[in-house]
């Protein structure tokens, strides 16, 4: 089976990340952890988009060189991404030479296939979403709305992708490949949008505009539109048109991507309508077309987050009060897969203290201390009553559902399935009264059963909760004694030979709320 291939959004280095780079991060982690957790190979991309125009602003106003404010702004990135346990495989930043040939021989080949051309344009342009505006970017009252930024008039050469030869092509792609967007509403979006796009893409700016950016390699005067350097990460990084060293992944057999994981704003038009019209051009086949896993957007207070309004939160601000366990949790939990959420830090402590602590660390906890105090750890191998292994079959259709679910990138469900394991596990604990049993010797053999039985459930909870909380579960896995159980493989229901407990300790140490929000102390 070929890797599984994902890749995330590469975030602008225009700015420091917030929460909502952290949920995409977080989200591909978690996909790209789970199917390593099933035992295929992952090959999982992210990076950092450095070139164009607001970079070259942002690094202007500070007086430095565009590569050093790159750079300083995507070591931030790195930092936040260590912290937050992001596993990636491989690092896409677009001013890597090995990116920047790929460009360029990409734009050679199309130039010379006659897929682009150069032409004189003169309309409005807006500065800061950097693209020419048309009459569709009108709003109801026919002027440019406040998104716009401001918007200036120029005239200028600049060279064009035929983007109008391919609409055909991507209407009846569109029409096929019913899942090249997950979820379904989304490519409805798309569809519609796309029918709606006229006339080819402008892929080069003036230098004497913008300067920072992957010159064109037959005309010097002109970098590359960041859009068509950027998307070209997926590949270039993959090993697109490279010949390979000894033991490197080849290209032929990543591609296409499983999911490219990005937010609902670059859907339209990059992700949905340039992209696979891009690689269309390049000569890619309908089958070797990437998929789209378009996730939702985070809001704070109900407000956009947004960096010039003051609107952030800071994730290694969240991960330093609350730890990269409750923040990873919460954010998981919280998002329903592609819907948009608000953030809370109520929220975020809330989910953590009854579903991770009150839930699972209760279980661990209550179960390692009875297996010590009754059975020095070590329960005896007795065959379980009925209701027992009813117990255990139906830890093991949780399993299966879980797989479903996480099969089908419903992360926030495959949560829930490992929650309501736990709530069942605990209410066995109750039912079962251990502590009673531990009275009366003739109970001997149930308690030994009973105690097995929690220990092999409490194991089943961790392996769930492993992909989104590798620390945590990793750890409670260490107390239990045992390895995660292996997806696929049979319901273990019995404790192997010669087994005995570790100590508990607590694994979710309880989270208080801050007097001042993190979210309120942001500037
Ligand atoms: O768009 N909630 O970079 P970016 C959830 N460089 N996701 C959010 C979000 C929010 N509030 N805000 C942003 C770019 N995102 C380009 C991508 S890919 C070839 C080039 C998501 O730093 C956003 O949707 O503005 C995108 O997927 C990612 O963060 C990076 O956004
Ligand atoms: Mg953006």
């Amino acid at each position: 089976m070929k890797p599984f291939f994902i890749t995330t959004a590469i975030d602008y280095t225009n700015a420091p990340p917030h929460i909502g780079h952290a949920y995409e991060k977080i989200l591909a982690d978690v996909l790209a952890r789970y199917q390593r957790q099933r035992g295929r190979e992952v090959f999982f991309l992210t990076g950092v988009d450095q070139h164009g125009q607001k970079v070259q602003q942002s690094a202007e106003r500070e007086g430095i060189p565009p590569q050093e404010f790159a750079d300083r702004v995507s070591e931030k990135f790195l930092t936040l991404w260590k912290t937050l346990g992001i596993s990636y495989d491989a690092w896409a930043a677009t001013t890597a030479p090995l990116h920047k040939a790929a460009v360029q021989r990409i734009l050679q080949d199309l130039k010379e296939r006659d897929w682009l051309y150069k032409a004189t344009y003169s309309g409005h342009y807006s500065v800061r979403q950097e693209q020419f505006l048309t009459d569709k970017e009108r709003g109801p009252d026919g002027e440019f709305g406040p998104e716009w930024g401001e918007v200036v008039l120029l005239n200028e050469e600049n060279w064009y992708f035929r983007l109008s030869k391919c609409s055909e092509w991507l209407h009846g792609f569109l029409e096929s490949r019913k899942d090249f967007v997950t979820p379904d509403f989304r490519q409805t979006e798309l569809k519609n949008a796309a029918t709606k796009i006229t006339g080819d893409l402008c892929i080069s700016r003036p230098k004497s505009r913008l300067e920072w950016g992957i010159e064109l390699p037959f005309d010097s005067s002109f970098v590359t539109y960041v859009w068509f350097d950027a998307l070209i990460n997926y590949i270039s990084f993959a090993g697109y048109g490279v010949e390979m060293d000894e033991g490197q992944v080849a290209f032929k057999t990543l591609w296409p991507a499983d999911h490219h994981v990005i937010g609902k704003d670059i859907l339209i038009p990059a992700h949905g309508v340039y992209w696979p019209c891009m690689l269309h051009a390049m000569g890619f086949s309908d089958e070797q077309m990437p998929h789209l896993l378009v996730h939702g957007f985070w809001s704070l207070r109900g407000e956009k987050v947004s960096k010039s309004t003051g609107n952030v939160v800071d994730p290694a601000a969240l991960v330093e009060t609350y730890g990269v366990t409750a923040l990873r949790y919460y954010l998981m939990r919280d998002a329903v897969m592609g819907r948009d959420a608000d953030f809370s830090e109520e929220r975020l402590i809330l989910r953590h203290n009854t579903e991770l602590g009150n839930g699972l660390g209760n279980l661990v906890n209550r179960t390692l201390s009875m297996t010590h105090r009754y059975r020095d750890g070590s329960p005896k191998q007795v065959s379980l009553p009925a209701d027992l292994a009813a117990h255990l079959a139906a830890d093991a259709e949780s399993v299966k559902t879980f797989v479903v679910q996480m099969d089908a990138t419903q992360i926030h469900a495959g949560i829930e399935t490992m929650v309501d394991l736990v709530n069942r596990a605990n209410a066995l604990v109750d039912s079962a009264a251990p502590w009673k049993l531990a009275k009366d010797p003739e109970h001997a053999d149930r308690l030994d059963a009973v105690l097995s039985t929690l220990i092999l459930s409490a194991r089943t909870a961790a392996t769930l909760l492993l992909p989104v909380a590798p620390e945590a579960a990793t750890e409670i896995l260490r107390q239990i004694a045992l390895p995660a159980l292996e997806f696929g493989g049979l319901a273990i229901s019995a404790l192997p030979e010669g087994y005995r407990c570790g100590e508990p300790k607590p694994v979710f140490p309880r989270l208080e709320m801050l007097v001042e929000g993190i979210g309120d102390s942001a500037t």
